[in-house]
């Protein structure tokens, strides 16, 4: 089964073409096209996501990328037929919120005949609303205009999915993964432990107060005068001062941690980086480096520990990382380096760095498994910021 997956619930956009074979658990995947598009060098001089601009941005490179991933997977055939009047009076209706890509879609498929693909998978969320829209609106008409199936994917799903994924030279693997599988989500909204006892039933084990752990680190980066997006910034830092043998000077508390629950709370660590940056004034490089270091150090040590409760508490056999935050090295030499140690029975998956960020294969492979339990999208298809993964 092929998928055309679109992706733009925040920052990045992208389209991905995937042919999928096999079912829950033992299935394979080739990417056929790949097309991506960062948005970041156009947030970053406002220090964070600025929704409007992100909707924008999605709305001009939507329609290029689907182009882009169509060539790339060579299914793009010139069409010697043109589009019924009936579907082009849809599809305006379908697009008539995303005036600025109307004309640039109705040329794609009026250039190209419908693709050899069996269904479209979009984000529907989680994510910022204005954004997810013109994904879903984009897919909405390719849906129509093509006559292919929808299926609806939650942003959370692909991160757990793809963090599954291995890699076997041009072909993906999902394979050898026993239940249940325990997911550590941690992104810029996200700081979750879920459970995955039975394939796509999900269970939250704990979840963040306040902050998400990748707001935390977009913060502190923020007050230490870093650019956006703050984690890998924090993380150079970080390194350079664990080289250097740096950072026994500063001590940030480990909020919530052995407070029996598992649950996080970032918001008071940030809160302490404030307080502490107050009281030093002027830092140097090396100040700097030494609260990287305290500050990844602190969020190591709670994840793991929230972490090896809620293996645990629920005998996952599977442990599996996802979200942006998951591509942080120290976060993945200390999970290295732990969880063998303390929980031998447990198989750890890292999530590739391909798929740390954001990206669309990670959607194709969550909608191919939806496509094929029959999970398609009845009726419109609606954005939800705060979509949760359990019902
Ligand atoms: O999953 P993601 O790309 O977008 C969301 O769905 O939120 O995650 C973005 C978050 C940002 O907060 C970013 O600072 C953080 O992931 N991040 C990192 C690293 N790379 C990205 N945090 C720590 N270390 C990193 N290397
Ligand atoms: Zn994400």
């Amino acid at each position: 089964m092929r998928v055309l997956a679109i992706e733009t619930s925040c920052d990045e956009t992208a389209v991905a073409i995937l042919e999928g074979s096999g079912g829950d658990g033992d299935a394979s995947f080739r990417i056929l096209g790949n097309a991506l598009l960062s948005q970041i060098e156009a947030h970053k001089e406002y220090g964070g996501v600025m929704p409007s601009l992100a909707k924008r941005e999605h709305a001009k490179n939507i329609v290029p990328l689907v182009r882009a991933a169509l060539f790339e997977a060579e299914l793009a055939k010139e069409n010697t037929q043109a589009i019924p009047s009936d579907t082009e009076v849809r599809v305006r209706e379908l697009l008539s919120r995303e005036p600025d890509l109307t004309e640039t879609f109705l040329e794609l498929v009026r250039e190209m005949e419908p693709p050899e693909i069996d269904a479209i998978a979009v984000t529907t969320g989680p994510g910022l609303e204005p954004a997810l829209w013109v994904g879903i609106n984009t897919a909405q008409a390719l849906s129509k205009a093509w006559g292919k199936p929808l299926v609806s994917v939650n942003h959370m799903e692909g991160h757990i999915v793809s963090a599954l994924l291995t890699r076997n030279s041009e072909t993906l693997l999902f394979s050898n993964i026993e239940l249940p599988v325990l997911a550590l989500l941690i992104s810029g909204g996200h700081t979750e432990l879920v459970v995955m006892k039975e394939w796509r039933n999900y269970a939250l084990i704990g979840e963040t107060r306040d902050d998400a752990v990748g707001e935390a680190f977009d913060k502190v980066a923020r007050m230490l005068s870093l650019p956006y997006p703050g984690g890998p910034e924090i993380s150079k830092l970080a390194e350079r001062a664990r080289r250097s043998a740096q950072g026994g000077s500063i001590t940030l508390p480990r909020p919530m941690k052995g407070d029996g629950t598992c649950d996080f709370s970032w918001s008071g660590l940030k809160t302490a980086v404030l307080y502490l940056l107050k009281e030093r004034g002027e830092l140097s490089e090396e100040d700097k480096q030494a609260f990287a270091r305290e500050f990844e150090d602190a969020v190591a040590d709670v994840l793991l520990e929230k972490t090896g409760r809620a293996l645990d508490d629920t005998s996952a056999r599977t442990l599996v990382l996802g979200g942006g935050v998951s591509a942080n090295t120290h976060l993945r030499r200390v999970f290295s380096k732990e969880i063998p140690e303390n929980f031998p029975g447990v198989s750890l998956r890292l999530p590739n760095p391909e798929f740390t960020t954001d990206n669309a294969v990670m959607i194709g492979v969550a909608g191919y498994f939806r496509a094929i339990a029959g999970d398609y999208a009845t009726g419109a298809l609606q954005a939800s910021g705060t979509l949760a993964l359990t019902s």
